[in-house]
């Protein structure tokens, strides 16, 4: 497997169940730790980083199920999008020190210019457990970009979610795509959505690349046909 994505790209990653798309995004993200190979960001090689750097040079995510941190309200967990950039320790927090209490208002003060953008300041209260499905999925977009990430990896942002939300969802990433200097990577099975949001991407089956390209490229090769239909 090999690849390059360029800074201001929606990128789309495609490919049957068990291709090996989130075990892909896992070694980028430093979840896992590849055995072999570079993934490089900027010339820094994030296999060689602890998972905390990897988010500190600027690699954000979300995860495929949003069924974390339910307990959290909305804005708590926006607030975490804004952890890696937290340089006070909580023990200058629990001391009440007015640099902490400074910092900690402009974080609050971050998340809540961002859920009045996306109208939802009004639930800021409300737990994730409390809110739809659809409506966790695009709170985890959010909260992964919080920093301005140069890369944002999204794993499957649409799944099972209303065409309502999809829709809402998709909007959001063509925002963020004409806002971002960095890049966006999604991998997705709606094929349509991925069309919608990308300007190109690759195709991968069995964990290898089948092919790279815009969409319709990547439809007509024959190995790609072949990874979901059967030969
Ligand atoms: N470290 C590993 N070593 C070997 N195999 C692994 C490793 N991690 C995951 N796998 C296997 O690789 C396959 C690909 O899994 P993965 O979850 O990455 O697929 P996926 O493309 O994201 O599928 P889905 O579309 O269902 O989410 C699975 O069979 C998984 O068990
Ligand atoms: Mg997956």
């Amino acid at each position: 497997m090999s690849f390059g994505v360029e800074a201001g790209e929606t990128f789309g990653i495609i490919g049957p169940n068990g291709a090996g798309k989130t075990t892909l995004l896992n070694a980028i993200s430093r979840v896992i730790r590849p055995m072999s190979g570079k993934v490089s960001l900027e010339g820094n090689d994030l296999a060689k980083l602890a998972p905390h750097e990897v988010r500190r040079i600027g690699l954000s995510r979300t995860f495929q199920g949003a069924d974390y941190f339910l307990e959290l309200t909305i804005r708590e967990f926006l607030l975490l999008g804004l952890l890696p950039d937290m340089k006070l320790s909580s023990f200058a927090s629990s001391l009440g020190l007015r640099a902490a209490r400074r910092r900690d208002t402009k974080a609050r003060e971050s998340v809540d210019s961002v859920l009045e953008q996306h109208e939802m300041l009004d639930v800021a209260a409300l737990r994730l457990h409390e809110v739809p499905y659809g409506v966790r999925k695009l709170l985890d977009v959010l909260r992964a970009t919080m920093l301005q990430p140069k890369v944002l990896l999204l794993d499957e942002p649409t799944s099972g979610t209303s065409s309502a939300e999809r829709e809402r969802i998709a909007d959001l990433i063509r925002e963020l795509g004409s806002q971002m200097t960095g890049a966006i990577v999604i991998v997705d099975h709606d094929i349509a959505f991925i069309g919608d949001v990308c300007e190109r991407g690759i195709a991968m089956s069995a964990g290898g690349l089948l092919a790279e390209g815009t969409l319709a490229e990547l439809l007509s090769e024959q190995a790609v046909i072949e990874a979901y239909m059967g030969s």
